[in-house]
């Protein structure tokens, strides 16, 4: 028996794709939509192998609002996890319309959707960028927001913001923003993770693809920050993890346990690690060497940043669980696997 049905929009992303695996593997049902416009149809078979099941998939532009109708005619279900979004920083200060168009109007659509359809819960993909440069670490969900330094991160605080006055204002919305920090690593199976198009902004795939010889060094960007070591301090949790608290999230909701019309969790392991510390974890525990160069800051970045876990931990029930070692394991044998490197 089933539990209900989840509608996952971006299930074939990085994130989605995961959660999309975790979703099942708990007794939901789901019905995933992508566009592929970041992500791959190769995701969604790699989630049906590790399930070993088909699951429902439609390709489905979310800006789509006709489309994204027929997807809510067409099937029955209380709760959407909206995932799909443009997140690449730089490109959205390049590029900002592109980013407001994009994630803004996905967004409102599936928003209005659910109001048309009474479909009640919605659980959105949020970011730790939204605290920006925090004056008090780690930050806990009632650390004021700093103003957004990037169009993308501004997507995610007016995001938050919409769905924060759509729950006060549609009696039957609920809604919680799930505030993830820096997620990294790979199913174990290897049969999903994370796919960047072109050269990759995040730390991690900038480290494994160095690893997989296809870029040649990586930059470590700045040593003098008042940090312990002088790199940037960050929250990685495993993207596995990352999808079971999802599930909590869920199972928060159609249980109707929620405290409020619209709640908010930091989701990160509680634990800071440098950039440097980082590296020096994913050269021990894979057994190799990376090339790496320490040069400038990079614009925009905060020096630290981690999450006060207590409260996912204590009202979600969930905790992270997976040893960095394991995650860092995984994300290289990912690398490897879609690379064909044995
Ligand atoms: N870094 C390097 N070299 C690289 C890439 C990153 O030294 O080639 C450093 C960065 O300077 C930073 C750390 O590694 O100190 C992490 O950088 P990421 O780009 O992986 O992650 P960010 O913390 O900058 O960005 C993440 C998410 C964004 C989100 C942001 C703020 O990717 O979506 O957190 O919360 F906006």
């Amino acid at each position: 028996m089933s539990k209900e049905t989840v509608l996952i929009s971006g299930g074939a992303g990085y994130i989605g794709s995961h959660t999309t695996v975790a979703l099942v593997e708990a007794g939901y049902d789901v019905v995933v939509i992508d566009n592929f416009s970041n992500s791959e149809a190769g995701a969604i078979e790699g989630v049906e192998k590790i399930l070993g099941r088909k699951i429902t998939f439609e390709k489905i532009d979310t800006c789509d609002k006709d489309a994204l109708r027929g997807v809510f005619e067409r099937h029955q279900f209380n709760t959407v996890i909206h995932f799909a979004a443009y997140k690449a920083v730089g490109e959205s200060m390049a590029e900002p319309l592109k980013y407001y168009q994009n994630n803004l109007v996905s967004f409102m659509n599936i928003v209005e959707m659910m109001k048309e359809f009474n479909r009640p819960s919605i659980l959105f993909s949020s970011s730790a960028t939204v605290y920006g440069d925090a004056e008090t670490l780690p930050v806990t969900e009632q650390t004021p927001r700093q103003p957004a330094t990037s169009p993308y991160g501004n997507t995610k605080q007016i995001a938050e913001d919409i769905l924060r006055d759509c729950c006060r204002a549609y009696e039957r919305l609920y809604g919680i923003a799930l505030r993830y920090f820096n997620p990294i690593g790979a199913h174990p199976s290897a049969l999903i993770g994370e796919l960047p198009r072109g050269v990759p902004n995040n730390l991690l795939p900038f480290v494994t693809q160095t690893a997989a010889g296809i870029r040649e060094r990586l930059s470590v960007f700045g040593n003098d920050y008042d940090t312990p070591d002088g790199t940037c301090l960050r929250d990685y949790i495993d993207v596995v993890d990352l999808a079971k608290a999802h599930v909590a999230a869920v199972d928060r909701m159609t249980a109707g346990k929620m405290d409020e019309k619209y709640e908010i969790f930091n989701v990160g392991t509680g634990s800071p690690v440098s950039v440097l510390e980082l590296l020096t974890r994913f050269e021990a525990v894979n057994d190799l060497k990376l090339p790496y160069t320490i040069v400038g800051r990079r614009p925009g970045d905060v020096p630290a940043v981690w999450a006060d876990t207590s409260y996912a931990n204590k009202v979600l029930g969930w905790k992270a669980e997976r040893p960095l070692d394991d995650t860092l394991r995984a994300a290289w044998a990912w690398e490897k696997r879609i690379r064909n490197i044995k």
